[in-house]
């Protein structure tokens, strides 16, 4: 049995200190969905860096910009600003101002992220800005490289991991529901062919940090993944609840 989310108040918990949680992992594996529960139940800020790889792809396709000009590329990052947005909607991706939540999740997108995501000239631009964010602490941060580049004295980091099989159909369905058709297939395919590159490029590739808990959610709801890293986050933040 899984016990209820505690709700953290300034009556019932005892010398809590602010952290920083790292969660890494492949594509589609419910890293932004529980980075964004942790987030909620700690009154914690929450990144997707994933949704800034994104913003960027986007700009450049927007703006005909080739992936091969890097000397476009490095013009471009100083015209591109990415902030986030709490709404009725949930959190909102803004590209210069521009609400794209919903364009950055288009399999146009996805197609082109990985190759753009391996640019070390865009690497660098997003890791400082990330850093930027969690540098009051109090934050939690999902993506591939949180762990090992983005912070890598995080104190607490977890990698999450789920059957490919399962990833690929909780993606189909994520993309039924906002009205995208895509092939199941096409679907799998994009998964493997990003887990290929995020894990495979020279510039920060994907991979477990050393000292980063392994949390599989193959066979757990949403619930119970949050609760398994609630804890673990509770032990980390020295938290006594009362
Ligand atoms: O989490 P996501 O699927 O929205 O990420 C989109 C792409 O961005 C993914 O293919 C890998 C890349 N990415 C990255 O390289 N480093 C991060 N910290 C986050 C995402």
């Amino acid at each position: 049995m899984f016990k209820s989310v505690p709700i953290f108040t300034p009556q019932n918990v005892q010398s809590v200190k602010k952290i920083i949680i790292a969660i890494d992992g492949f594509s589609s594996c419910g890293k932004s969905t529980l980075a964004k529960a942790l987030a909620k139940a700690l009154n914690y800020g929450f990144v997707d860096s994933g949704a800034m790889y994104r913003a960027v792809t986007l700009y450049l396709i927007e703006h005909g910009i080739s992936i091969q000009d890097i000397a476009a590329i490095e013009e471009a990052l100083t015209k591109i600003q990415i902030r986030f947005h709490a709404g009725s909607m949930g959190n909102r991706t803004h590209l210069n101002g521009r609400d794209v939540e919903d364009k950055i999740r288009t399999m146009e997108v996805s197609d082109l992220v990985s190759p753009v995501a391996a640019i070390p000239i865009v690497r660098r631009a997003m890791v400082q800005q990330q850093q930027e964010m969690g540098a009051e602490k109090g934050i939690v941060m999902d993506g591939r490289d949180i762990g090992t580049v983005v912070f890598p004295s995080a104190e607490l980091k977890i990698f999450v991991t789920a059957d490919p099989q399962v990833r690929a159909q909780r993606r189909f369905l994520e993309l039924q529901q906002k009205g995208q058709e895509v092939p199941f297939e096409e679907v799998r395919k994009n998964l493997a062919e990003r887990d290929h590159i995020d894990s495979t490029r020279a510039d920060s590739p994907l991979r477990q940090a050393e000292d980063a808990l392994v949390l599989d959610n193959t066979d757990l709801n949403q619930e119970q993944q949050l609760q398994v890293a609630l804890d673990w986050a509770k032990e980390r933040m020295e938290v006594q609840v009362l």
